[in-house]
């Protein structure tokens, strides 16, 4: 599986949540170059529940900036949220008792989930945030 490349095509405008994706996305990168894990699954969990922290603090930053301005589209944003973790929090528990490797689904679904998230949903208020000159 090919690493997600980070381009100026991923930026929202607003350098704290730049940061938080970045991070986020570094995990996933790590996960990607070695899936299999030299270290066993439990270090595998280890690097999910890593994740976990960053997605959800994270979440709580930027759903905080959007209530903030009353973005329209907040409610949308939160569940999008919402499922994720939900669907991650099973993912962990699978991973923990998968052999050595994290399996191939819950890093195709990482990879596809955050890409899609930050390049469509929080694209989206990426124009909104401007127009109120957050930086
Ligand atoms: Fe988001």
């Amino acid at each position: 599986m090919d690493k997600i490349i980070w381009d100026n095509s991923f930026s929202v405008g607003v350098p704290t949540l730049d940061k938080q994706h970045q991070k986020i996305i570094s995990i996933i990168n790590q996960l990607i170059a070695d899936p299999t894990s030299d270290f066993g699954s439990v270090s595998v969990a280890k690097i999910l529940n890593e994740l976990t922290h960053f997605a959800s603090e994270h979440f709580i930053t930027e759903e905080d900036l959007l209530a903030k301005f009353d973005y329209p589209d907040l409610p949308s944003q939160r569940k999008e949220h919402k499922a994720f973790r939900t669907r991650l929090a099973g993912y962990c528990m699978e991973a923990m008792h998968s052999n050595s490797a994290i399996p191939l689904h819950i890093l195709a679904f990482l990879k596809g989930w955050w890409v899609d998230h930050i390049l469509v949903k929080d694209m989206d208020y990426r124009p909104f945030l401007a127009s109120r000159d957050v930086k």
